[in-house]
């Protein structure tokens, strides 16, 4: 009995930093908007990117290349390693295939 309590207690340990990793949703709505939105509202010459720009494959597909700007440059270039995440998070999980598609304000 002891020794479950001990593995419960480590698994519980090693699941937490997994969970961080997952990204926060509403914090990736915010960066979204702050930062990638100054440069991707309608009529800007980055073109307009809203979530529903992609399909939930496509999204992941994209930032597993992790790069910019055709390439020019990484994602990480643009917000840090742990709000790029956020940011996966948010247009992964309202992608245009999504339970809940969303335009982001146009
Ligand atoms: C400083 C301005 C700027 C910011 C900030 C910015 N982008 Fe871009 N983005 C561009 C430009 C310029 C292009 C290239 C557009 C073209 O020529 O088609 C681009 C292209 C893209 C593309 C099309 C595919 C590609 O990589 O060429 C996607 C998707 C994209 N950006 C997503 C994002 C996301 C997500 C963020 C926020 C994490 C972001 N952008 C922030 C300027 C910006």
């Amino acid at each position: 009995m002891r020794n479950t309590l001990l593995i419960l207690a480590a698994a519980a340990l090693l699941a937490a930093p997994l969970a961080a990793q997952g990204g926060s949703d509403t914090k990736g709505k915010f960066y979204f908007k702050k930062t990638c939105k100054a440069c991707h509202a309608p009529g800007t010459p980055a073109k307009e990117i809203t979530p529903l720009s992609k399909t939930q494959a496509q999204w992941k597909a994209y930032f597993a290349a992790g790069k910019h700007k055709k390439g020019a440059e990484k994602l990480d270039s643009v917000l840090k390693p742990e709000q790029v995440k956020d940011v996966q998070t948010f247009l992964v999980n309202h992608a245009s295939d999504s339970p809940q598609p969303e335009t982001c304000g146009g």
